[in-house]
């Protein structure tokens, strides 16, 4: 096990890339198990939760070869089985998306209760729903396994009661190879619908509408292999964008789709801080103190909820009392106690966190209880005066490649530090 050790207190400066979204990746892998040709994926970011899912396509029969660090070839025709294993699947949220890409390309599915951060209850009754639409049967939990059978998945239409980006991923996966047309309305509309998207009409798919709430899709008898490059990560660009804030800093954000950043930046901008766009980046500075604002997490294009957690770190430090409301999870606000523990004033009620700003944070032992609850601590204690020791990093290297090597890129103080099984025991 290992620890991130952090000085705190230094503006951060200079320039850092952006890697290829965790978040599309997660989804267009699971996807080239319906291709019946070779793909090459470009940009992947190297993570702990792409490890995984490459690591389940191989167990599924794949043939995989990393070409370099960011590049991989798969060959999916090599797949002989539509049973994902527990070990692999348990660790993230996304191996669920095997249920609708299995379920196309071999009429059945069977995979394990996903894993992935904790924000409460985590349903998957709309990717059900829309299966069943298309024509398949849901087995009843077997050895805590979802199991989903066609005889042949045909287009329908579906209304998807609560905006749902896994519902939205799954009942595209399963339909893209179904006889007919399906229509999702309220479908969501994050960026990286839109990538998936972009990748499966690479391939030969019908898809339009991604990107809006009514997505149409023709079902198509084949698809064939493509190169593909994954967009960059919208979430990991708002993480480094609050960073510069957080610590006064000044950081041009390279590698960046600036429209996908417009209600991040928005809020950054109330909060005080200076953004200049370019084609490709984001030049983001905070030189004076930070200023009062309320932030209510909403599904795309509203404030992203996976920029909750980093947001609440900036509205701990702003002059006066500021209202965080997360409007996507039951339950999002668990990593507040560690804020507290650097110093923050918060109270919590349900989906409500109000906060009266503190001049500065301070150091202390915190741990990541989730993954972008991490990053947020990460910022907390780049801003904070003196020493921070942040625990269980697993969660947030399941999503920021390289985040030390790039942090300290531009100028923090950090380490990720070995902890002695010695110390573990104590714990
Ligand atoms: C995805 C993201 C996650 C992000 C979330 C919201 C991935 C791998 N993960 O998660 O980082 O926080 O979108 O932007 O892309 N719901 C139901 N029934 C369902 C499915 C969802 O009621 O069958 C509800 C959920 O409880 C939640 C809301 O819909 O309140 C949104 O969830 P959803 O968009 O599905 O989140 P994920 O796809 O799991």
């Amino acid at each position: 096990m290992e620890k991130y050790c952090i000085n705190g207190g230094k503006p951060l400066k200079g320039s850092v890339t952006i890697s290829g979204a965790k978040n599309a990746v997660v989804a267009i892998l699971p996807a080239v198990v319906l291709s019946e040709g070779k793909c090459r994926i470009e940009n992947i970011p190297n993570i702990a939760d792409v490890t995984t899912v490459l690591d389940i396509l191989s167990s599924l029969g794949a043939t995989i070869r990393r070409v370099n660090r960011n590049t991989v070839d798969i060959d999916p025709t090599t797949i002989y089985t539509h049973v994902v294993p527990h070990d692999l699947a348990r660790h993230m949220r996304a191996s669920y998306y095997f249920l609708g890409s299995l379920l196309g390309r071999f009429g059945k599915a069977r995979v394990p209760m996903p894993g992935g951060c904790d924000f409460g209850v985590r349903p998957i009754d709309l990717h059900l729903k829309g299966f069943t639409a298309l024509g398949a049967v849901n087995s009843p939990l077997e050895n805590a396994m979802i199991g989903v059978e066609a005889d042949r998945l045909v287009g329908n239409s579906i209304y998807l009661d609560t905006v749902s980006v896994g519902a939205t991923v799954n009942i595209i996966l399963a339909a893209v190879r179904a006889r007919g047309v399906t229509i999702i309305e309220n479908a969501a509309k994050e960026p990286h619908i839109v990538d998936l998207a972009n990748f499966l009409n690479s391939m030969g798919a019908d898809i339009r509408g991604a990107g809006t709430d009514v997505v149409k899709i023709h079902g198509v008898e084949h698809l064939d292999g493509t190169t593909y490059s994954i967009i960059p990560d919208q979430i990991e660009a708002g993480t480094y964008m609050a960073m510069a804030v957080a610590t006064h800093g000044d950081i041009l954000v390279k590698n960046v789709i600036p429209k996908h950043l417009e209600s991040i930046t928005s809020k950054l901008e109330e909060i005080g801080a200076t953004i200049e766009e370019f084609d490709e980046a984001v030049r983001v500075s905070c030189p004076g103190p930070f200023k009062h604002c309320n932030i209510k997490t909403m599904p795309h294009p509203g404030f992203p909820t996976d920029m909750q957690p980093q947001a609440a770190v900036l509205l701990a430090l702003a002059e006066g009392t500021s209202i965080l409301t997360e409007g996507v999870w039951d339950n999002r606000f668990r990593y507040v106690d560690e804020l507290r523990r650097m110093g923050a004033q918060v109270q919590v009620d349900g989906k409500v966190a109000v906060f009266q700003g503190v001049p500065h944070l301070t150091g202390a032992p915190v741990k990541a209880v989730d993954l972008r609850a991490g990053a947020a601590m990460v910022i907390a204690a780049l801003a904070a005066e003196g020493y921070t020791e942040i625990e269980e990093i697993r969660h947030i290297e399941r999503g920021y490649e390289n985040i030390i090597e790039k942090l300290r890129g531009v100028g923090a103080d950090i380490r990720r530090v070995r902890i002695p099984d010695s110390m573990l025991r104590q714990a």
